[in-house]
């Protein structure tokens, strides 16, 4: 029987790229976001031109209850899941106190509650496959203290330290867990940041959505515990590591004042 890869936030971006990255390996996928005209598109093409399975789930994965309906459907269905990517997220940019608070409670809760929710109840069915994998978007961003993108930073943060907790946990079962940490992509995330404006600084170091995808996948079939694509973006990860926070935070800080 064929593996399914579940992977959210897959009707564009990275996410879109990982999938197509792994419908080019012989994955069978779940696609999950709220588009559902996009994901119906991308249904068609991924089974058109690489012969896989292609189910899709539209949901808003921010809404409290999200993943585990996704869970349910799963299960009902009998989905053979070996791959679970927790790639759906967003950042919300300006000065925290400006930001309305239900926005930011918001994105808190896809970026991870809903990582969390999903991981933990996807567990069960990863565990029952012979090979499994679990890959966790989250940036950078969560190797500093991101003045402006304060909650955003501190939300991708979790999600390295979740990621790395959880591989040791599992690391004698057959589940890998990596986690993805990219710096600036050609994605919708610039503008759903409210970052538009900031277009012609971040486009330098953007990456391309399909390299960031095929490195993650490589990545994490080689059972890599963390992967930051780009020379640039690793360079920047190494300097978190060792120069002082204030620096780090003031040369973040005017990188995306506002
Ligand atoms: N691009 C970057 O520069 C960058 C850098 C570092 C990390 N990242 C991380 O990479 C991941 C992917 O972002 P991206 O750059 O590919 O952004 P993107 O182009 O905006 O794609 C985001 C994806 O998530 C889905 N999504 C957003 N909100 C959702 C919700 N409430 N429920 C379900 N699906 C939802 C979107 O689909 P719908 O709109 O159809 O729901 C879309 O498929 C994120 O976790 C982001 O934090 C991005």
């Amino acid at each position: 029987m064929s593996n399914y890869a579940l992977i959210t936030g897959s009707s564009k971006g990275i996410g879109m790229a990982i999938a197509k990255s792994l419908a080019k390996r012989g994955f069978d996928l779940i696609l999950v976001a709220r588009s559902e005209n996009q994901l119906r598109d991308l249904k068609k093409q991924f089974s058109e031109t690489y012969g896989v399975k292609v189910e899709i789930f539209t949901t808003d994965l921010s809404v409290p209850g999200a993943a585990h309906k996704l869970e349910v459907w799963c299960s009902d269905n009998s989905f053979p899941v070996s791959v679970l990517i927790n790639n759906a997220g967003y950042g919300v940019w300006g000065n925290f106190e400006n930001i309305v608070l239900e926005e930011q409670l918001n994105m808190m809760q896809l970026n991870m509650n809903t990582v969390v929710e999903l991981t933990h109840h996807m567990l069960p069915t990863l565990k029952k496959q012979k090979q499994s994998y679990i890959l966790n978007v989250a940036s950078t961003a969560a190797y500093q203290a991101l003045p402006t993108f304060s909650l955003y930073a501190a939300s991708k943060a979790f999600v390295l330290s979740f990621t790395r907790g959880l591989r040791f946990e599992l690391r004698k079962t057959n589940i890998s867990v990596t986690c993805l940490s990219p710096g600036p992509a050609d994605t919708g995330f610039v503008d759903r940041a409210g970052l538009s404006k900031l277009n012609d600084v971040t486009a330098k170091f953007n990456m391309r959505a399909d390299s960031v995808a095929e490195i993650a996948i490589e990545g994490m079939l080689n059972n890599r515990s963390e992967i930051i694509p780009g020379f640039t973006n690793k360079i920047s990860a190494f300097a978190s590591r060792i120069l002082p926070k204030s620096i780090l935070e003031y040369a973040g800080a005017n990188i995306f004042k506002k």
